[in-house]
């Protein structure tokens, strides 16, 4: 196998095979890696042009049924205070974001059982209602069929649920036993299926980690198809089973992201706050690899540090205003720029 017979395989749109991942993960030389990177970039000016979406991330709570061995909002983790904002606050933080520039409002939290379908569709229809112009994200985590066909009506237009390693094994070594990597993916087919722009994702450098399960999860993504893929590094957080572990590395953070990029040349990549806390100049190198997307936190300033899913989270975002004048600094410093766009998919 050679590097340029790879390069043929994305340019002919032809399936990629686990030993052609596995080459492009630990195979390659320096100056092919260079080359993954700009062919990479070249792809994402294609579709894109030098302009970034950029999307609200509003934390509506961090309260979460589930315990998650390297996640901070894990049940079981009581060193926590934990809140939940009120349908006025999440209103308030649209009213926010929207003058800004933000046209992409995203709904992310733990599973919170408050968060019934009456309760999210009738907030979906007040913010599709006052901001007619805006796409709405969720990302509450798995639920029903019904519930997600509910959500969709009521306004619902994109949703992200990171596969987070598509392993079966893996993800056990993760997550506790209760919790099953097909019903997650399961859910993932099922949101595309209801018409979701749908986003899968996973964690780079988790505990238990090795190339091969990132090839699995490049092989799932190839079937899947995804509009959306997140992805960052695994950051310890302190008050879990897993924070003595390693975090993951922004090198192969951006490996992938100039792999999956490569794959889907047409699918929103964020540079993710994750790689953003691991490294100043992450979502720069992220850009610069093919990620299209960045996603500011509107979260009242109050409750953003309680929504620690690990330690050291970056305090990126549009903060205020100031704080998106800086961002809109660092991609014009390699040629970027934000742009106000609700940002579909292509
Ligand atoms: N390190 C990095 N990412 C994490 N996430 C949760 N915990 C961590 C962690 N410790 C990610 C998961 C989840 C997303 C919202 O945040 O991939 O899907």
């Amino acid at each position: 196998m050679t590097f340029s017979s790879v390069v043929e395989k994305f340019s002919r749109n032809l399936p990629l095979t686990g030993e052609d991942f596995l080459f492009l993960l630990t195979g390659l030389t320096g100056a092919e890696e260079a080359r993954l990177y700009a062919l990479a970039r070249e792809t994402a000016l294609a579709q894109f042009g030098n302009r970034i979406f950029i999307r609200g991330l509003i934390e509506i709570s961090n309260i979460c049924k589930n315990d998650c061995y390297y996640c901070g909002i894990r049940k079981s983790n009581s060193n926590l205070t934990r809140y939940r904002l009120t349908r006025e606050q999440i209103l308030s933080c649209c009213e926010a974001g929207y003058p800004l520039g933000f046209r992409t409002f995203v709904l992310q939290g733990g599973e919170d059982g408050a968060f019934t379908d009456d309760w999210l569709c009738s907030l979906l229809k007040e913010i599709k209602s006052r901001f007619s112009d805006c796409a709405v994200t969720l990302s509450l985590g798995e639920r029903s069929r019904e519930s997600y066909q509910k959500l969709k009506q009521a306004g619902a237009d994109r949703y992200l649920l990171r596969e987070e390693t598509a392993d079966f094994a893996h993800y056990q070594k993760l997550h506790p036993r209760c919790m099953s990597p097909r019903r997650r993916q399961d859910c993932l087919f099922t949101l595309k299926e209801l018409g979701y722009q749908t986003g899968g994702g996973f964690m780079v450098g988790s505990p238990g980690q090795g190339p091969e399960h990132l090839v699995r999860d490049f092989l799932f993504l190839q079937t899947l198809q995804p509009q959306m893929v997140g992805i960052g590094p695994f950051l310890p957080h302190k008050d879990t089973p897993f924070g003595d572990c390693p975090p993951g590395t922004a090198a192969q953070t951006v490996r992938c992201v100039a792999i999956l990029r490569l794959l889907l040349p047409k699918a929103n990549l964020p540079a993710t706050t994750a790689l953003a806390s691991l490294d100043p100049n992450g979502r720069q190198k992220a850009v610069l690899a093919g990620a299209n997307v960045v996603m500011p936190n509107l979260s009242p300033g109050e409750v953003r540090d309680h929504y620690s899913l690990y330690d050291h989270k970056a305090h990126s975002g549009a903060e205020a205003a100031e704080g998106l004048r800086l961002l809109q600094k660092q991609m014009e410093e390699i040629g970027y720029t934000l742009c106000v766009d609700r940002g579909d998919s292509r």
